[in-house]
């Protein structure tokens, strides 16, 4: 299929944007007022944790673990932090999201350094995946945005190809739970589904956004983060929602090769008030949960 890639420099109505990321398009937000404001918190964050004056260079100015040990009490800060969350919320607001039927999971800093020293441990990247093989939730829309400027030797990539096209992969095997007892024993093992045949490249599509953009699409979409040998780190920002009125009524991506046991809604929570999707799945039609909550009057 040919997807599309929509740059917009305005807001979207949160319909219309639904329907574009169940279709596949990749939605490029471009100049988001609270990103912009984000990526100015989250690099004063980084400066301060990692204690440089040049974050994308910071590696080479310390050894791996302390680095890594660095970068862990830098995203432990930034998923805790009050104003992170806020301007992040101001995004979503800001490109058209209707925040009273919208859940999400958790703000995650991302590093991934240059180099393959760092190929494995926390600071690894993600291989070839989709999101919607962990989760199982079809209506799960997934916002990325890098915190300094990016290229295509460190960006995310998609494979448009396999849009509609199944992909072996290990989906039916997976358990969280066995992932987390596994991880605690120090044992390897992977953290999402990966896929169980050769993976056919030849659709890749790099996508780099700039600073204080954002980028809006499908968790159904297979994606990983491009090997990064370019000598400067990537920092980037993400969280996914789900829009609980979708979630319901199960309008989202087409499933075409996701087998997990399980459907992880219980990852995602109200973005006003922290109720836990199934329940707000359970409660009715969520613009009537709005009004009663008082939005939108
Ligand atoms: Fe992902």
């Amino acid at each position: 299929m040919a997807v599309a890639v929509r740059e917009t420099s305005g807001s979207l109505a949160d319909e219309e944007r639904r329907r574009i990321v169940y279709d596949g398009g990749l939605l490029i937000f471009e100049k988001v007022p609270p990103m912009e404001e984000l990526c100015a918190f989250a690099d004063d964050l980084i400066r301060f944790t990692l204690d440089t004056r040049d974050p994308v260079m910071a590696q080479f100015e310390m050894d791996r673990d302390d680095y890594l040990a660095r970068v862990a009490t830098l995203q432990k800060r930034f998923r805790e932090h009050a104003e992170a969350r806020r301007l992040f919320v101001a995004a979503l607001e800001w490109v058209g999201v209707d925040l009273g039927r919208t859940c999400w999971d958790r703000l995650y800093l991302r590093v991934l350094p240059s180099g393959e020293e760092y190929a494995s441990g926390r600071a690894a990247k993600l291989g070839f995946h989709r999101d919607t093989w962990s989760s199982n939730v079809y209506s799960q829309t997934n916002w990325w945005a890098p915190i300094y400027p990016i290229t295509a030797g460190r960006t995310l990539a998609f494979y448009p190809g396999y849009w509609s096209r199944p992909l072996k992969n290990t989906s039916g095997a997976w358990d969280l739970e066995e992932v987390r007892v596994r991880r605690r024993a120090g044992e390897p093992v992977a953290l999402v589904p990966e896929p169980d045949e050769r993976v056919d490249a030849a659709s890749e599509l790099r996508i780099a956004v700039e600073p204080g953009g954002l980028l809006c699409f499908s968790g159904a979409h297979l994606h990983a983060a491009v090997p990064n040998s370019t000598g400067l780190a990537r920092f980037s920002v993400e969280v996914r929602t789900v829009d609980a009125g979708d979630a319901a009524l199960n309008v989202g991506a087409p499933n075409v090769d996701g087998e997990a046991p399980r459907i992880a809604s219980g990852w995602f929570r109200g973005v006003l008030d922290g109720t836990p999707l199934p329940e707000v799945m359970a409660s009715g039609d969520p613009d009537d949960r709005r009004a009663e909550m008082g939005y939108g009057r």
